[in-house]
């Protein structure tokens, strides 16, 4: 086997681990879906779930990769010594791939933005119903969409080819940073966008007669998704850290993906009630709320450019770390070469990706029941495939696995005797009930 490439410091994996988290989940799909689950009260719902389902769950899955220093399939062979839970691996790499498949058709919007803020100089002049217009006649062309997704599944295999360290670690750093600051200065813009107040009030005031527990599914949907959670990405991230507290490193990394999605919020709220935009649009909302921020200022084109460049790399640094997974799973399980690996998930990849893209045109046989096959899959990834990958693994991780062995790793890994007590009963009981109830509730087993 082939070495593994390892990070070279605790900030090095911390800034990937993070660079996975923070991407379209925070900036393209958390606005739009708290905005179809009725804005404030979807927002109070999703931090509950960060905090006591996300949080625990992502510590779990870090550590189990930790422990396992290899990545998913090979990682529960490895650590029983037997196939049986090799199904929570597969499971993963179903899930990494599907996401891939409709995150590349995204993250290829994003390049095309750079590419429309320079010719209309950042959208001047233009109204909600422009930028609807722009939006919709881009995403269903014959072209540009094919283009710019076949783009982003090369620059993410060449990054890959690069290798972990280089490819990741110093591109998060910088990036992640840069982001930070522009989002906080667009906040402040959007702050003093004419008309915006409306937006506070549907994202800060929680009507709760709008929780359904459709809504909590949701949320908790969301919550894993944005965090990286269920799929093995953060566990195979987690088999190269070496050193560093387990659960500092978790809360940094759930503190700044939150972080970013809340500004998000900031930014996009104001502005989809200043220019009229349904704040249950979908999927397309951030391509049009954001443009109308930048139409109205000065000094937009630049902002833009560098707004949509940003989104771009954080989208980025994301299918890297699901594409990393995949060719460390064909490493790892199957003895494939690592360039032979990079190029197989690059060509399955961009044909889910191909596929996604075009079942958003109206008509198209990758359509069921009316729902694009982009949207089915993201639907059914999140609110399904992550929350039951992360049950599977903490099912191993509370119950299957060697309890002693497990308690010698996380005190080794920095917990402390009294948060691994109450930690266990949270990963053995509290999030497992969690989430078999709202399962259950929503194929109408139990009521809520
Ligand atoms: N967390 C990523 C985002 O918010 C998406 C993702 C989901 C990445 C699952 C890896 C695994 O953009």
């Amino acid at each position: 086997m082939e070495e593994r490439s390892q990070f070279s410091s605790k900030f090095g994996v911390l800034a990937a681990a993070v660079g996975s988290a923070v991407g379209l989940g925070n900036i393209w799909k958390f606005p739009y879906v708290a905005g179809q689950n009725g804005g404030g009260a979807f927002l109070v719902i999703y931090l509950i779930c960060v905090l006591v389902m996300g949080f625990p769950a992502l510590m779990m899955e870090m550590s189990l990769g930790r422990m396992a220093k290899t990545s998913p399939i090979a990682a529960f062979r490895k650590l029983t010594g037997n196939d049986r839970w090799t199904f929570v691996g597969v499971m993963g790499a179903l899930s990494s791939f599907m996401v891939l498949s409709f995150y590349f058709v995204v993250a290829g919007w994003s390049l095309e933005y750079i590419y429309q803020s320079v010719r209309t100089t950042a959208f001047n002049g233009m109204n909600g119903q422009d930028l609807e217009m722009l939006f919709d006649s881009f995403a269903v062309s014959d072209c540009r969409p094919y283009i710019w997704l076949t783009i982003f599944v090369i620059l993410t295999g060449m990054l890959i080819l690069m290798g972990v360290q280089k490819g990741i670690e110093k591109g998060s750093k910088v990036m992640m940073t840069l982001l930070f600051a522009l989002l906080l200065f667009l906040m402040v813009v959007s702050y003093f966008t004419e008309g915006g107040r409306e937006g506070y009030e549907f994202y800060l005031k929680p009507d709760f007669s709008k929780i359904k527990p459709s809504v909590i599914l949701q949320a908790l949907g969301q919550s894993f998704f944005s965090l990286s959670i269920g799929v093995g990405v953060l566990l195979t991230y987690g088999s190269y850290v070496k050193k560093g507290n387990i659960v500092t490193t978790s809360l940094q990394i759930v503190t700044l993906d939150t972080l970013v999605a809340i500004m998000a919020g900031f930014v996009i709220f104001p502005s989809v009630f200043a220019f009229d935009i349904e704040p249950g649009e979908g999927a397309d909302m951030a391509f049009i709320a954001l443009p109308a921020v930048f139409s109205k200022m000065k000094g937009g084109l630049v902002i833009a450019i560098a707004f949509f460049a940003l989104l771009a790399m954080a989208a980025l640094t994301t299918t890297v770390s699901l594409y990393e997974m995949l060719v460390a799973v064909l490493v790892d399980s199957c003895k494939i070469k690592r360039f032979w690996a990079n190029i197989a998930v690059g060509v399955l990849t961009l044909a889910g990706a191909v596929v996604c893209c075009h079942s958003l045109r109206p008509g198209t046989v990758f359509q069921i029941g009316g729902q694009s096959l982009f949207e089915i899959f993201d639907y059914v990834v999140s609110n399904y495939m992550l929350p039951l990958g992360a049950l599977a693994m903490m099912v191993f991780f509370g119950w299957a696995y060697d309890q002693k062995k497990l308690h010698d790793a996380l005190i080794g890994f920095g917990m402390n005797e009294g948060f691994y007590k109450v930690y266990m009963f949270v990963i053995r009981y509290f999030v497992p009930a969690v989430i078999v109830l709202i399962m259950l509730n929503q194929f109408n087993i139990v009521r809520i």
